[in-house]
């Protein structure tokens, strides 16, 4: 252990003399001042000229160093995260301390320079960039393409009162598209039917089992727009008697949108249908849009993303008048590394007349990708 920790402030003490003596003989050696010279002066002892890490025998300890050749890990990254791992070292993510703190060391110029020259080992533009990914709505499905895992759960706070939870799978495949799985459950406390002593009360059950993929149709660092296509099947696994399904196959197309406002604001639109395999019941269209802006506790801190989403359906039959929901909104990341997240949500019924109640909601999100439940903490 002594043997580690010496090798890394070795590291770094040559690092600072090499900075320092850089500074002093002005002019004598190249300057710091692109990216490759702060990559070579300052990362590549441990990252390799490569970027896919030098060997444990060069660098004297065996923690792994990450691949940075390898776009489905370097690619999904954004520059916040890595600058605050280069900044405060790797710690400040839940990663281990062995990668140093350049805080001191480098201008942040000269860290936003080294991890531009990082960048530059993914040479695949077909990878979104990580920056195009922000947080997650409750109900908006975002246009980024993720490994994540989400359990959300649901309550109608007012008559009839039912319950809904939902287990989301997805997996990325390749640069631009993802699967997914969606296991929702529901319980409704149905209404006694007239003359049928024995009916009402709760019932719950699984509802319909939904399958899906989405594929990034464009992704645009320099406006900061994302653009996918998502294709959802939704399978009868619910029972319609019992209100837990529709009963049909329903196929949901959907176009979903993602644009950055700013340094920390951004937009999230899904516009599409749902049209069942029968007539019955018939097809419908649907809207929802996000805005909502993410506040970083202290300079590296907890991320809190309030946002407010407007959700909109209508049947698509004569006649018909569109439903309106409003839903207010946060998302707090729980852990260091920022990959596991927990969001609460109401969703107002707005049209008058309606027969909807307002809901409560939660859910808490893992992006297992980037580790553990019990990493990065
Ligand atoms: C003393 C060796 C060392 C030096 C020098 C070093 N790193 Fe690291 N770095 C590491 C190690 C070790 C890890 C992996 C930590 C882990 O996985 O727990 C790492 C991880 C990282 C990560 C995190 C990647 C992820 O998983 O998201 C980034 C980003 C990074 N380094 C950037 C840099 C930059 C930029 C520099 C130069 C300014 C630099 N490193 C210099 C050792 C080093």
């Amino acid at each position: 252990m002594r043997n580690i920790l010496l090798g890394g402030s070795v590291i770094l003490a040559a690092l600072t003399l090499a900075l320092g003596s850089r500074a002093e003989t002005e002019g004598a050696q190249r300057p710091l001042d692109t990216p490759l010279a702060v990559y070579s002066a300052a990362c590549s002892s441990c990252h390799g000229d490569d970027g896919r890490g030098r060997s444990r025998e060069r660098v004297g300890f065996d923690v792994g160093l990450p691949d940075f050749t390898d776009c489905t890990f370097a690619t999904r990254e954004p520059d916040g995260d890595w600058f605050a791992v280069t900044h405060q070292g790797g710690p400040i993510r839940g990663f281990d301390h062995r990668m140093p703190a350049f805080g001191e060391a480098l201008s942040e110029d000269q860290m936003r320079l080294a991890i531009e020259h990082v960048r530059t080992f993914c040479g695949d533009d077909a990878w979104p960039s990580g920056n195009l990914n922000q947080a997650r709505p409750m109900f908006t499905e975002k246009a980024f393409v993720e490994d994540e895992f989400v359990f959300t759960f649901g309550a109608a706070v007012q008559e009839p009162y039912a319950v809904d939870a939902e287990l989301l799978l997805e997996t990325r495949i390749g640069a631009r598209s993802q699967l997914e799985l969606i296991v929702p459950f529901a319980g409704v406390d149905l209404e006694p039917v007239e003359g049928d002593p024995g009916s009402g009360g709760w019932t719950g059950g699984i509802g319909d089992i939904a399958v899906g993929v989405k594929h990034v149709l464009l992704a645009a660092e320099s406006t900061g727009s994302i653009l996918s296509a998502i294709a959802e099947i939704i399978t009868p696994t619910g029972d319609a008697d019992r209100d837990l399904g529709k009963g049909v196959f329903v196929f949901e197309p959907t176009l979903t949108f993602g644009q950055l406002l700013g340094p920390a604001g951004f937009l999230h639109l899904q516009l599409g249908m749902e049209v069942p395999a029968e007539n019955d019941p018939g097809t419908e269209a649907l809207w929802r849009l996000a805005y909502g802006y993410t506040f970083t506790q202290g300079m590296f801190g907890r991320a809190w993303s309030p946002m407010i989403e407007v959700l909109g359906n209508i049947d698509i039959e004569e006649g018909a008048t569109p439903h309106w929901d409003l839903a207010p909104q946060i998302q707090i990341t729980l852990s260091a590394r920022q990959h596991i997240a927990l969001a609460l949500a109401t969703r107002i019924p707005l049209e008058p007349g309606h027969d909807r109640t307002i809901g409560v909601w939660a859910y808490f999100l893992w992006e297992w990708f980037d580790g553990g439940l019990a990493e990065g903490w």
